[in-house]
């Protein structure tokens, strides 16, 4: 069977976030599979070595940027990087996101969702708390569009692909911080989508339903929680890493080029 060439992003460049592990790590792998030479950043430097190390096994390039993606100059020379050992870069993927889950205020008579407490649960939510999840799931996609704008736009092209959740779109109970982040990464997806439509730049989001990372290893180790969770989804099975990035590669191809500016819900139905 022949591939259809309006599918294949082989010979493309990215840049992807958070990708020493979870869902950044995924599409990487999907990624790099696809004939695509990468740029990955994440803080820990030595995950994110080990995972470039892996996925130049597919033969093509994988530059690991030790990069904090709020610290405005980090994210300045992880795009400098990028464009000067990839020579130039088609594809951001916006992917590097946290949560902190817990009420805004401590709930009376409220029994705590887990068996082992979170870390706070019980105090308020800080400005810290609250700032740390806004500052990494929305600032860090605003730099490093900043960052990588002017490029793209130079280029008159470029795609742009911000990994928001279905939380975007479906508040959860002890997650409004998380929840706000993603609506608003949501919303500026499509705020950029039309801002920079006309320069061939397409700006979009995954929504993502439940899929087993680190992020969620506190609610599947318990069964009360893991139950829970999956009763919310119609599949009845969490998503995986690997059809996250199947999404995004389609996001990245010329098949898309007449999508931008949707948040693409990869859920198993939970919005259905
Ligand atoms: N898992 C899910 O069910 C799910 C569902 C919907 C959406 N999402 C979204 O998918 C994205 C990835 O989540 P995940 O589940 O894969 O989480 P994860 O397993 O915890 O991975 C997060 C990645 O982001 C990096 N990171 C975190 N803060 C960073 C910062 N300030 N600067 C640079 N890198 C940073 C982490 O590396 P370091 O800690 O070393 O920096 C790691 O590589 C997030 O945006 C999340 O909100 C996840």
């Amino acid at each position: 069977m022949t591939a259809l060439p309006e599918f294949s992003i082989a010979g493309k460049t990215a840049v992807i976030t958070g990708a020493s592990q979870g869902l950044g790590r995924g599409i990487a792998q999907v990624f790099a599979e696809a004939g695509v030479d990468l740029c990955i950043a994440a803080r820990s430097l030595d995950k994110l070595t080990q995972a470039a190390a892996d996925l130049r096994r597919h033969g093509h390039k994988c530059i690991p940027v030790q990069a904090d993606i709020t610290n405005a100059a980090d994210v300045e020379r992880l795009a400098a990087t990028a464009i000067m050992e990839l020579g130039h870069v088609d594809i951001l993927i916006n992917n590097a996101g946290i949560g902190v889950f817990k009420p805004l205020v401590p709930l009376p008579g409220f029994n705590p969702p887990t068996a082992r407490d979170l870390p706070n649960f019980f105090a308020p939510t800080s400005e810290e708390e609250w700032f740390r999840v806004l500052n990494t799931n929305l600032t860090g996609a605003f730099l490093c569009m900043r960052a990588l704008g002017p490029h793209m736009l130079a280029r008159k092209q470029g795609r742009v692909i911000n990994i928001s959740s279905a939380n975007a779109a479906k508040a959860g109970r002890y997650r409004f911080s998380y929840d706000a982040s993603k609506a608003a990464l949501s919303m500026l997806t499509r705020s950029m989508a039309v801002e920079w439509a006309r320069y061939n730049i397409n700006v979009t989001a995954i929504g993502s339903g439940y899929v087993e990372t680190e992020l969620l290893a506190e609610n599947m180790a318990d069964p009360r929680l893991k139950e829970k969770l999956l009763s919310e989804i119609p599949m009845r099975r969490l998503g995986t890493e690997r059809e996250v990035g199947l999404l995004a590669a389609y996001l990245a191809a010329p098949a898309s080029a007449w999508l931008t500016g949707q948040t693409v819900f990869l859920d198993g139905g939970i919005l259905a």
